[in-house]
């Protein structure tokens, strides 16, 4: 007989998620996702497929015909694009300035990439110039990059490098997961050939979907690798002339093919993640884009000052930073841990730690899709000024919320 718990429903403890993500779903997003399902080919299903496209590509600020999900993870996404667009032996350049331009290194050299790297201390961004002089010297054809590193919190400017990789004929590729909906991303004027994001951030939903949007560049680039797998393929379909993709799952020719007109059996799509996702899209979209990031800015902001309001030091070049993250250094004296295991037992409020270099140096605070909101800034502040004071951290007594309330009535 199991033990009585594993026969109890979940009942998860209410939290208010105020870290770098994920955050509370939007609930509406929830009650999407409990929606019954339909079949993989119901004219409403793949109607649904349609609408997140036309949605996404709103999001993004595209008019790529190919702006799908990939089932899975932001990471999903990410191995996704890159798996699909490097080719052995390419030659791929990140410039790396946080934990996630790691990331893009490590799954490029699994995608058996030439992989080269220049890097920013934690905490700071690149200059175009830094990136073209780079470019000149590795001629990559893929230029990997993240638009916010969340592990710094920092945002990478992107509007000048899209010309830059043009004139170098250099295929650019950005991971905006943590940074879409929150910070400005214009997919076509900024010349990016391929962005994945996810759904636990600014996004407002719950991980596990990867909206991908790809330029006819990059969809040409997958095209010269496309194969059609047995058992469906007919005698019409033709295969590229380049090496075959090195994975079944993220191929995106594949799923290009399941999401387009001829809607060729893939994976089964995740139906209730595709709710989530057009949930939130739909709602990003009914608030407006340019709306959205402006309410990310102001709640930052908020955060923000009230920080600084307690006396507490912000992490990094705050001119760079995430409008929806921010870094927080952990005072001298201050047992980061403790403050966090108190915000969460006490107050049912968590933010983040960090890794890496910042591992016990700086926590991370969130204000981003559902929590961009007033009263998530003003109870983070309020609580976490009473457990630095529990801790001994002298502050003058309600200054942070003033400051965030001056931010919002000023
Ligand atoms: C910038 C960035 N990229 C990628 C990821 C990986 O996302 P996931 O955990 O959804 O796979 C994260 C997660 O925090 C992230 O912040």
């Amino acid at each position: 007989m199991p033990e009585t718990s594993l026969l109890s429903q979940i009942n998860p403890p209410h939290r208010l998620l105020m870290g770098p993500g994920p955050i509370n779903a939007d609930p509406r997003v929830l009650r999407a996702m409990s929606s019954q399902l339909v079949g993989q080919y119901d004219p409403a299903m793949t109607g649904y497929m349609n609408e997140v496209m036309a949605l996404y590509r709103e999001v993004f600020r595209t008019r790529n015909r190919w702006t799908l999900l990939v089932d899975g993870t932001s990471r999903a996404g990410i191995e996704a694009v890159l798996v699909s667009a490097i080719r052995p032996g390419d030659k791929v350049l990140v410039p790396v300035f946080g934990r996630f331009g790691h990331l893009l290194c490590e799954i490029a050299r699994r995608c058996r990439a030439e992989v080269h790297t220049i890097e920013a201390p934690w905490g700071e961004v690149f200059t175009p110039d830094q990136i073209e002089d780079a470019i000149r010297r590795v001629k990559p054809r893929l230029l990997l990059t993240v638009q916010g590193d969340t592990s710094t919190t920092m945002l990478q400017p992107l509007e000048h490098l899209g010309e830059i990789c043009r004139r170098h004929g250099v295929l650019f590729y950005t991971d905006a997961t943590a940074s879409l909906g929150g910070n400005v991303l214009d997919t076509d004027r900024w010349g990016l050939d391929a962005v994945s994001a996810g759904l636990q951030k600014c996004l407002g939903g719950p991980s596990g979907s990867s909206p991908v949007t790809l330029s006819e560049a990059m969809v040409s680039a997958i095209g010269a690798r496309r194969r059609v797998e047995e058992g469906i393929r007919t005698d019409a379909h033709q295969d590229g002339d380049e090496e075959m993709i090195g994975s079944n799952y993220f191929d995106l020719g594949m799923i290009m093919d399941y999401w387009g007109p001829e809607r060729l059996n893939h994976h089964t799509e995740a139906t209730s993640m595709l709710f989530a996702a057009r949930e939130c899209a739909r709602i990003m979209v009914e608030e407006g884009m340019d709306a959205l990031i402006a309410r990310h800015a102001l709640h930052g902001r908020a955060m923000l000052n009230g920080i600084r309001g307690m006396g507490l030091e912000v992490f990094g070049d705050v001119n760079h930073k995430m409008n929806n993250v921010l870094g927080v250094v952990i005072p001298a004296g201050v047992h980061g841990e403790e403050v966090r295991r108190r915000l969460l037992e006490d107050f049912h409020i968590e933010i983040g730690t960090s890794f890496g270099p910042l591992a016990g140096k700086i926590w991370r605070i969130g204000t981003m899709g559902y929590n961009a909101r007033k009263d998530c800034v003003l109870q983070t502040l309020t609580a976490l000024e009473a457990v630095l004071n529990r801790q001994g951290f002298a502050t003058v007594q309600g200054a942070a919320m003033q400051a965030a309330w001056d931010t919002y009535e000023g």
